[in-house]
């Protein structure tokens, strides 16, 4: 706060200048020509001024950063006496490859390597229990069809759902999917190749992994077809008629569309709608109508996908049933397993699937007593096989026997030790996942574009 300040107003575009001197570490853009501040959440009154910074993901590894250095970049124009920075996130959906979008998930992240037991599993139940700590909605798959581990890493009981049929369970605020959960146990399964494509399909495709409610109660101004116009507080609401639109006269049966008639008060309830009407209703969400109209948007930001070891009909199903926004490579430190790692980049390369980097598990043993670090299967092997490969170095994982013993009682590390050199090293590999993927979306709209 400066004594000088003059009594005037700042203006938006005086704010905007301002903000544009902050620029994305990974896009090499500033926020402003990116797109992160529209001009409806800027507030301006006297010398106090509101900013909201929409991100491409809340678990941006700069977030805190950016909103310190936007704060004291407006309360040092001249005119702001106080500057609110809010920071928020709208992730956008992996939308580039052809394959048909799984619905209800924004993004997909695989972790894969060409070796057994190296901790994909473990890694993958860790970092989508990472990406829920910054606020993201997310959901684990297993596509370990013969060996699935996650059940028993998260605490479901196996063959929990065999006589049921499979569906999702929640735990630790992470959607999840496992075939485990039909299997009775001790129970062997032998899978064919085309049984797996068809396992990976179902689990990808008919599960209810991300839903968008919606409620809304007005007055018809239109109908034609399947597509009846809505007037919720003096705005039309576009609501296309399908499978999982219902509309009611007020707290009645459901009609069809040939009962609808102009000036009828009607309610919609839907879910699963179809995209444009969700897109529409998003955007809607943002408007002045939020009262007026009662929407849950249970999308999954990110759903994480752990691979079976090896070059497998898994992955192979993966990648040709859904678009992929990127894989993850996970290695422990001996030759024989970056050898492999180079085998599954490979692999992905071929099915044009993204490779986001390489993640080095059980890296050094860190003493618990006095700390100190012990490079038992050597260390660095896979930061070099990483520039080898032109891959990025997501980061390295320590060797922890509470992570063994943790997975073994169902309650993963990142919940039972948020705060251990593990949980720690597996948020900030989520960190730089999250916005390796806002970057794909970025680089895949300016190739759209041009
Ligand atoms: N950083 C770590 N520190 C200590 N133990 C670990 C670590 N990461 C994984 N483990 C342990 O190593 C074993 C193998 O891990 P995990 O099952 O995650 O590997 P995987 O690659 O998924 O194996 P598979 O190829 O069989 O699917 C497990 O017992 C796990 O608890
Ligand atoms: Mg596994």
């Amino acid at each position: 706060m400066a004594d000088d300040k003059s009594t005037g107003e700042v203006s938006k575009e005086e704010v905007l200048a301002a903000l544009s001197q902050i620029e994305d570490p990974d896009l090499h853009r500033d926020i402003v020509s990116l797109g992160f501040i529209k001009d409806e959440d800027i507030n301006i009154c006297g010398g106090n001024v509101a900013v909201r910074i929409v991100l491409t993901t809340p678990a941006c590894p700069v977030r805190e950063q950016m909103k310190q250095q936007a704060t004291e970049l407006l309360e040092a124009l001249h005119d702001v006496e106080h500057a609110e920075v809010n920071m928020d996130a709208d992730v956008r959906a992996t939308t580039m490859r052809g394959q048909k979008p799984v619905e209800g998930v924004r993004n997909i992240i695989a972790v894969a390597s060409n070796k057994g037991g190296v901790g994909k599993s473990t890694v993958a139940v860790n970092l989508a229990l990472a990406l829920t700590k910054f606020g993201a909605k997310v959901g684990l798959m297993d596509a370990d069809l013969t060996g699935p581990n996650l059940p028993t890493m998260l605490g479901v009981d196996s063959g929990l759902q065999a006589d049921t049929g499979l569906s999702i369970v929640e735990r630790y605020g992470v959607k999840l999917a496992s075939i485990g959960f039909v299997l009775k146990k001790g129970l062997a399964v032998v899978w064919r190749g085309p049984m797996i494509g068809t396992g990976v399909r179902q689990l990808l495709h008919d599960m209810p992994w991300g839903e968008v409610r919606v409620r809304l109660a007005g007055v018809i101004t239109s109908v034609q077809d399947q597509q009846v116009l809505v007037m919720v507080s003096g705005q039309n609401w576009t609501v296309m008629i399908g499978e999982q639109v219902e509309i009611h006269a007020q707290n009645e049966e459901p009609l069809s569309v040939s009962q609808l008639k102009v000036n009828d008060h009607i309610e919609v309830r839907g879910t699963q709608a179809p995209d444009q009407t969700v897109q529409a209703k998003r955007i809607r969400l943002q408007d002045s109508v939020q009262e007026s109209v009662d929407i849950e948007d249970d999308t999954l930001d990110y759903l994480v996908i752990d691979l079976p070891p090896g070059t497998s009909d898994a992955s192979m199903s993966m990648a040709q049933e859904a678009p992929i926004a990127g894989t993850v490579i996970v290695t422990t430190p001996n030759s024989v397993s970056l050898e492999d790692a180079m085998k599954a980049v490979m692999m992905f390369e071929k099915l044009q699937v993204p490779v986001f980097g390489v993640i080095e598990n059980m890296s050094y043993f860190a003493c618990p007593h006095c700390g100190e670090r012990t490079d038992i299967f050597g260390h660095g092997g896979a930061q070099v096989t990483a520039d080898e490969l032109g891959l990025d170095f997501l980061g390295e994982i320590p060797l922890d026997v509470t992570v063994r013993e943790s997975s073994d009682s169902g309650v993963p590390i990142m919940v039972s030790a948020p705060d251990s050199p593990v949980a720690q090293a597996i948020l900030e590999i989520a960190q730089k996942i999250a916005a390796k993927t806002s970057v794909q979306h970025f680089f895949a709209q300016t190739a759209a574009a041009s």
